[in-house]
């Protein structure tokens, strides 16, 4: 820790008798960062922080203290003033819902230690209480989703089909969470699609495993699951299938998901997940560009959206449109899904 490090050497020295010039020599450029993660409810999650290990590691010159906070805000809390008290040079956090920081963040910055927010975003009155934030765009993924389910239906002939939709959300009070059920919310209306149930699965495939099951036991007429995310789409899928309803393009029910991990779009070859949009978990190198650049004093993005991408099983629904801007669809293929980092 560099702080505490060149505090200990100033002790040792001039208790040894050394010049200053010794001790600024002997003092390292170790960073140290402290990130609180939300938890490891996922397989995005698992690779996300694969990510910020591996960029953090100690060969790349940082000190990383790692907490996984169980996907609990109060563990984050706690986290976070620890990091305070340990003097880090970063706190990086990956904020489990959105609100709720603003006390915990002031504290850091009164410490004069730099937050970068990653991934989800945090709802704060003064914008200035964080550095930089990076992520993805939610509610751009959802209206994708979406674009893309309403021109898959309509090349399919199911136009005109009555389209009732269960949404499996995520953690409540996400980004993740609000984006995309304010993407599917937005579509359901202006195409005329029936909601019929909605409930958190909690980005778990346990959760969306069992919320799946009571909501088939309430409605027989689920035509199109949106799951906020892969993990609950791998719990909704064993739900359906146990209810002896079939996935895929030529089953009772279309899954939607998002975050095209490994898992995630190997079900989309098959087709059990019939679109997947991304949602891009590798984050270690861009926290490390805005570390990298706060480092060599200069400026840095206050918010910045990662670029991502859409698949689906198969090609009927070539590219979407969302606010007159075209976003491509891939047709997954093995070649495809091998090259992939995540
Ligand atoms: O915030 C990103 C979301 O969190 C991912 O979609 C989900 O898998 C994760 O748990």
């Amino acid at each position: 820790m560099k702080k505490k490090m060149v505090t200990a050497l100033l002790a040792v020295s001039m208790l040894a008798g050394l010049s200053a010039v010794n001790v600024m020599a002997a003092d390292d450029d170790t960073i140290t960062v402290g990130f609180s993660q939300v938890g490891a409810e996922s397989d995005w999650r698992t690779a996300n922080t694969e990510s910020m290990k591996s960029t953090f590691s100690e060969d790349n010159g940082y000190e990383l203290i790692f907490d996984d906070a169980q996907q609990k805000q109060e563990n984050q809390l706690t986290a976070i003033r620890n990091f305070i008290q340990q003097e880090v040079d970063y706190i990086v956090l990956a904020p489990v819902t959105e609100t709720g920081w603003d006390t915990v963040l002031q504290e850091a910055k009164d410490a004069g230690i730099p937050v970068i927010i990653v991934d989800r975003m945090v709802d704060v009155s003064d914008d200035s209480l964080y550095t930089a934030w990076v992520g993805s765009n939610f509610k751009l993924e959802g209206q994708k989703a979406m674009a893309w389910l309403d021109a898959y239906l309509e090349a399919k002939g199911r136009g005109d089909e009555e389209i009732n939709l269960v949404d499996i959300q995520g953690t409540i009070g996400a980004s993740a969470q609000i984006g995309r059920t304010e993407g599917l919310e937005e579509a359901a209306k202006e195409y005329g699609w029936n909601i019929v149930a909605q409930q958190t699965g909690e980005f778990t495939q346990a959760k969306g495993q069992e919320v799946m099951e009571s909501m088939l036991k309430q409605h027989d007429n689920i035509n199109v699951v949106y799951c906020e995310n892969d993990n609950e789409a791998f719990g909704a899928i064993d739900a359906i299938e146990a209810a002896g309803k079939t996935v895929g393009p030529d089953g009772d029910i279309l899954v939607m998901s998002f975050d095209t991990t490994n898992a995630g779009l190997t079900d989309t070859l098959s087709g059990k997940i019939i679109c997947d949009t991304e949602c891009n978990p590798l984050h270690g190198p861009r926290v490390e560009e805005i570390i990298k650049k706060l480092e060599d004093g200069k400026d840095v993005e206050k918010k910045a959206y990662v670029e991502e991408e859409m698949f689906a099983y198969d090609d009927t629904v070539k590219s979407v449109k969302v606010d007159d801007k075209d976003y491509d669809v891939t047709k997954i293929t093995q070649e495809i899904l091998d090259k992939r980092a995540y």
